[in-house]
């Protein structure tokens, strides 16, 4: 029994009992993303045909519509995907995989985040696709963001800020977002889809997103941020505990 042994092994009990309480939590998480997947499937299903173009997002919650999009056998003309990581997930599934240079606009862009508001502004980028991100969803008529609720905050920058910069002005970068007040972290051997590299910034205080999201962008160097205020969510759907949410503002 735990109480009975000595002080040093008593802190490995909680050590793992920490350990377990976490892999649940992640499994709950995961659980969660799949139903704000499903239902984002559910959402669209009615509104597709054969012209429909789709533009899909990237990480495991964009991977669960990914599955959910590739077993439906449903009609549209095809998907084109954030990154070179979603475009491979499609390649084994027969699903037309088109190129934005291609097409006039995307129908319906489907996309997680790493944090929403209830402005449905986002902060996005925690798998370094941010750039082609937010290109595919200025391109769009409507941004469905799946989430869980574990994401939602009402102050962004709780989660550090990713910056998609050029190599030679990464360290010119970082000495500019300290003076703003933010704390920049490269991200070591992460090269992105466009051969750039990343900063995180953690401790950021961003109070007005869209100013911000103007404001990093106007440094030199900066290729995009992973703030998306001027194009953010048209319909977030979140799933809870409770089960999942359709909210539109
Ligand atoms: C990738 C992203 C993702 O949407 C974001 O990181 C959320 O990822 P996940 O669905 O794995 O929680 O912005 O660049």
């Amino acid at each position: 029994m735990p109480f009975i042994i000595l002080f040093g092994d008593r802190l490995l009990y909680f050590e793992v009992n920490i350990y377990h309480s976490i892999q649940n939590y992640s499994m709950d998480q995961n659980i969660k993303k799949k139903e704000a997947a499903k239902k984002a499937l559910e959402l669209i299903m009615p509104h597709l045909n054969e012209d429909t173009i789709l533009g899909i997002g990237t990480g495991s919650t964009t991977n669960f519509f990914i599955e959910e999009l590739a077993k439906s056998n449903l009609i549209f003309k095809g998907v084109i995907c954030s990154s070179e990581a979603s475009k491979e997930n499609f390649l084994s599934t027969g699903i037309n995989i088109l190129e934005l240079n291609d097409v006039y606009s995307i129908d319906f862009y489907i996309d997680g985040a790493d944090e929403y508001n209830s402005r449905f502004e986002l902060i996005k980028g925690g798998g370094g696709a941010l750039t082609r991100e937010k290109i595919l969803a200025h391109s769009s008529e409507k941004f469905l963001c799946i989430v869980d609720d574990s994401k939602l905050t009402e102050h962004l920058g709780k989660f550090p800020l990713p910056i998609e910069v050029l190599e030679i002005s990464r360290s010119a970068i970082s000495r500019k977002i300290l003076k703003m007040g933010g704390k920049p972290k490269y991200r070591s051997g992460f090269v992105t889809d466009n051969g750039n590299q990343i900063i995180d910034i953690n401790n950021f205080k961003i109070d007005v997103p869209y100013d911000m999201e103007n404001l990093l962008n106007s440094i030199p160097g900066v290729v995009e941020n992973g703030i998306f205020s001027k194009r953010k969510a048209d319909v977030v759907i979140e799933a809870t505990n409770k089960g999942t949410r359709v909210k539109t503002l």
